[in-house]
């Protein structure tokens, strides 16, 4: 019963915290049993407890594992799950990251212009198709070029790494493996293989392979201090975990910035103002407070290696080896001590205020944190304030999106409709038309904030 709640996570937790509070037990038959999280200090236990005590990698394994390879960071703990961060760390940090924002401002503009203007559609496919077409580029160094092959890829890296629950039931059942239809999901990856080890021998072969800034030539060239290489299978794990951990996760989270927008017209406005004048720390916590309105991945895990103390005190908590502890990444960022009235989507809470570490954790913590946390938080700022450059988005009163429970992540069900139109008037701040009152925010009927009301 408690598994099959899984399907409506959000509520599930939600109604678990109201009736047991901040620590609470869910026993899920085979998949063993979780202890879910709430209070800061319970979570920052498990973010800086011990690493060789709560291994991400073995609770990731189980249903990632398959997908991504034994050698994958996500799947890894310990002393191989460090080196293949360390490994990882250049090329998704600091100036690697500053590099791309031209790219991400011209895949953006160039998917923009094709959105049609004047009735609603969904945003997520298109923020699926930006954040795709980043990733491969960064990644492994693939754009439109050469549009052949650049298409060749995006199917085929894009169907690999879409798994949907359906997709990952072998992992509770293993014997459906091979059998059909999920026997096609195996040859999908025996492809997707080919592609990937041709490609890690091309990048071995090119001459410009020194000049090169995409992470797979970074991991081509790299070298332990023994000298030795990363192997072939090795760098096919880490390149499918960046396109799967950085493709979804950024789309969702995009998608919920604009679902959250439109229903608030004063912080639409205000962050199209912002976008205007490259006011980057206005729309940073637009990022911020959608992230924590919204969070794309409602929980993460670890299982204990051993017996552990959770939080402090009189409240300590002892919790045996072999279970799952889940900081609740969801209830967390909800929590009215944390964040008053945390339902409201106030962007306002982030504006000149970093996020605190233990609090705001869309990303995780302790040092499993996301990797590309750096890498997504830009991709949004340059996403969004592209958007709001190019085109009118249509404040709406449509009720908010449920969210929808997509393997790991939570997206809005009907994938984030909007309206929009391009924009008649350069992005100027002064030009008082240059506002909601603008003559689409008139037609389409809807100019009142009501942002309480819409934002429940
Ligand atoms: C809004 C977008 C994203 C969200 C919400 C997100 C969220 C997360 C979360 C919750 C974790 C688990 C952290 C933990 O266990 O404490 C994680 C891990 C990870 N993420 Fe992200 N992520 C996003 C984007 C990205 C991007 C763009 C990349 C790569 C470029 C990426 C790469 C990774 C990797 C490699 C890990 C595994 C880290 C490890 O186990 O050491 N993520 N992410």
């Amino acid at each position: 019963m408690q598994a099959a709640y899984l399907f409506r996570l959000p509520q599930f937790l939600d109604r678990c915290h109201r009736r047991y509070g901040d620590r609470f037990t869910v026993r899920m038959g085979r998949f063993g049993t979780f202890v879910y999280l709430v209070d800061p200090n319970d979570i920052r236990s498990v973010f800086h407890g011990e690493d060789t005590a709560f291994h991400a990698g073995e609770a990731n394994a189980p249903f990632l594992g398959r997908v991504l390879g034994p050698s994958s960071v996500l799947v890894t703990d310990d002393e191989v799950h460090l080196r293949q961060r360390r490994r990882l760390n250049g090329p998704v940090h600091g100036n690697a990251i500053a590099e791309l924002v031209p790219l991400m401002t011209r895949i953006a503009a160039e998917d923009i212009d094709s959105w049609p203007v004047g009735r609603s559609f969904p945003l997520l496919p298109h923020m699926r198709g930006i954040t795709l077409d980043v990733i491969l580029r960064a990644v492994m160094g693939i754009g439109n070029d050469d549009p052949e092959r650049h298409q060749r890829f995006r199917t085929t890296l894009a169907d690999l790494v879409d798994i949907g629950l359906f997709r990952l039931a072998p992992f509770a059942f293993p014997a459906l493996a091979g059998v059909w239809p999920w026997s096609r999901y195996r040859a999908l990856q025996d492809r997707a293989d080919v592609m990937l080890h041709g490609e890690i021998e091309r990048c071995r072969a090119d001459p410009a392979l020194e000049s090169r800034t995409d992470v797979l030539a970074m991991l081509v060239r790299h070298r332990e201090d023994s000298g030795t290489a990363m192997t072939t299978p090795e760098i096919r794990d880490q390149l499918v975990t960046l396109l799967l951990a950085g493709h979804e996760t950024t789309a969702t989270g995009l998608s919920w910035t604009f679902e959250r927008l439109v229903r608030h017209p004063v912080a639409l406005r205000t962050a199209v103002r912002a976008a205007a004048d490259g006011d980057d720390a206005y729309l940073d916590a637009v990022v911020t407070e959608s992230l924590r309105s919204r969070p794309v991945v409602p929980d993460i895990t670890r299982k204990l290696t051993k017996d552990v103390t959770i939080g402090e005190g009189p409240r300590q908590l002892r919790v045996p080896a072999g279970t799952f502890v889940d900081p609740a990444v969801y209830l967390v960022l909800r929590s009215p001590e944390l964040y008053p009235e945390p339902l409201e989507f106030r962007p306002e809470r982030f504006v000149g205020r970093r996020p605190e570490p233990n609090v705001w954790i869309p990303f995780g913590g302790g040092s499993r944190r996301c990797l590309g946390a750096a890498f997504a938080l830009t991709e949004m700022r340059v996403v969004l304030g592209e958007v709001l450059r190019r085109v009118e988005l249509a404040p709406t009163t449509m009720r908010a999106e449920r969210t929808r429970v997509r393997h790991v992540t939570l997206t809005p069900h009907r994938g984030a409709v909007v309206t929009v139109r391009r924009r008649r008037y350069p992005p100027d701040s002064s030009d008082d038309r240059f506002s909601m009152r603008s003559t689409f925010a008139r037609s389409s009927g809807v100019v009142k904030d009501r942002s309480s009301a819409a934002s429940a």
